[in-house]
């Protein structure tokens, strides 16, 4: 990889848009989303409309900057927007910015949301990737996640999302699934990532289940009524997914993503561009010019944060440091963390060159063998090291903290 221009010098190439809104919250759920009901259309919502009339505000308030690369519209379920108010969005940001020639534009879609002729209108407005939140095959396990969909609505949307690529209407394509969940056993995960495979996604997100404060999965933690799996458990599904997969023809090239050649999502990898990313919206974390800001998580704090702060793009002091966080994302990609960057980025203040502070801080791990760390790189081997990313990740923080205030942080 080259050396960027320091951070400051350059302006993002991705955006991330964020669409909070969900027919209802699923069990395991923490993202900033507003549930709307079951019946909930965009189209037909005072809310929706008088929240995308922020993000514009919000989004029209920003810096004009290069032509895009990468466009992601998340949420919550964007797919609950109609054609028309989704062409709104993608029409501000190509008059804001632009978006250059073959840029990845995805949605994510949720399988109850859409149907073919949806499917294909929101192609035409431009968007050439779609995520999809499938998370299981089986109805029992969907409904125990508080999910709306069925196994028989997700497989009938992947089959419209084949017929769409195969049309050349559509790049690329993502399944979202979830793994380690409550009562699961090897067979049934084994079976999971069958039925996934008989459906060809060219990329797959699998999900270790995190049982997040204040989901109705939390209260049940609780109150002793799941039966989560043990950590092995965990370490050996990732195994023996890393491998049926891999057999497949899938690169595992970020802990919870795997793709078929050609398919890698390039809004993942921005992040490591050092060209930061544009973010707006409920929640939304951004990343300009090396400072990371967390818009409002409630739709109040977030309308008095657009009509007072809008444009605003600096970093917050209570947030973590770039350091931690680069290193955070970086070990959890095939490639590892690119020493020779950080070193050069300024991030790095020690005088201590980084790679000897590395040799100690992760002493046993790289005598394990479970890191790897050369002059160039530091990087977990899959599927040893990824499955014990939190540890090393944990066992680096910490060693970070220890070191003297003046030395290693951004
Ligand atoms: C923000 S959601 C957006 C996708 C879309 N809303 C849907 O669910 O259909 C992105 C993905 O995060 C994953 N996810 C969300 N909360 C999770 C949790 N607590 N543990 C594991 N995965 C989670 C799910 O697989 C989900 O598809
Ligand atoms: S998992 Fe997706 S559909 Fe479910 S509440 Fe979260 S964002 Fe909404």
């Amino acid at each position: 990889m080259s050396v960027p221009l320091p951070a400051h010098r350059r302006l993002p190439r991705s955006l991330y848009l964020h669409i909070p809104f969900c027919h209802r919250r699923c069990f395991y759920c923490d993202f900033p989303v507003v549930p709307l009901g079951d019946q909930a259309d965009g189209s037909r919502s005072p809310s929706v409309e008088h929240y995308l009339a922020l993000l514009l505000q919000d989004l029209d308030a920003a810096p004009v900057g290069p032509p895009l690369s990468t466009l992601y519209i998340g949420g919550g379920t964007p797919s609950l927007l109609s054609p028309e108010q989704l062409g709104r969005l993608l029409g501000a940001v190509r008059c804001h910015w632009g978006l250059a020639p073959g840029a990845e534009v995805t949605l994510e879609m949720d399988p109850a949301s859409f149907d073919q002729q949806r499917l294909e209108s929101v192609l035409t407005l431009g968007v050439n990737r779609v995520s999809l939140g499938g998370q299981s095959f089986d109805d029992a396990v969907l409904a125990g996640l508080g999910r709306r969909h069925r196994a028989e609505q997700l497989r009938e949307a992947c089959g419209w999302l084949q017929q769409a690529q195969r049309a050349g209407l559509l790049q690329s394509w993502s399944l979202d699934l979830i793994v380690n969940l409550p009562d699961q056993t090897v067979q049934h995960w084994g079976w999971e990532l069958e039925q996934a495979m008989e459906q060809a996604p060219p990329h797959l997100s699998i999900y270790d289940l995190i049982v997040e404060p204040g989901t109705v999965f939390e209260r049940r933690h609780r109150a002793g009524q799941l039966n989560l799996p043990e950590q092995d458990f965990a370490a050996d599904q990732l195994e023996y997914t890393h491998s049926r997969l891999a057999l497949a023809g899938y690169g595992h090239y970020e802990i919870s993503s795997w793709a078929l050649p050609g398919h890698v999502s390039r809004h993942n990898r921005s992040y490591w561009s050092g060209a930061g990313w544009w973010a707006f919206g409920l929640g939304a974390t951004s990343g300009v010019g090396g400072e990371r800001l967390v818009r409002p998580r409630t739709r109040d704090a977030y309308s008095s944060w657009v009509q007072h702060h809008a444009g605003h793009q600096g970093g917050d002091p209570a947030l973590m440091p770039p350091l931690e966080d680069l290193l955070l994302v970086g070990l959890r990609r095939r490639e590892g963390v690119d020493l020779l960057w950080l070193q050069r980025s300024g991030l790095w203040k020690s005088s201590q060159p980084l790679v000897m502070w590395l040799q100690q801080a992760l002493k046993p791990w790289l005598e394990q063998g479970l890191a790897v760390l050369t002059k160039e790189r530091l990087r977990l081997p899959a599927p040893a090291g990824f499955g014990l990313s939190n540890a090393v990740l944990a066992d680096l923080l910490l060693a970070l903290e220890r070191a003297e205030p003046s030395a290693p942080t951004g």
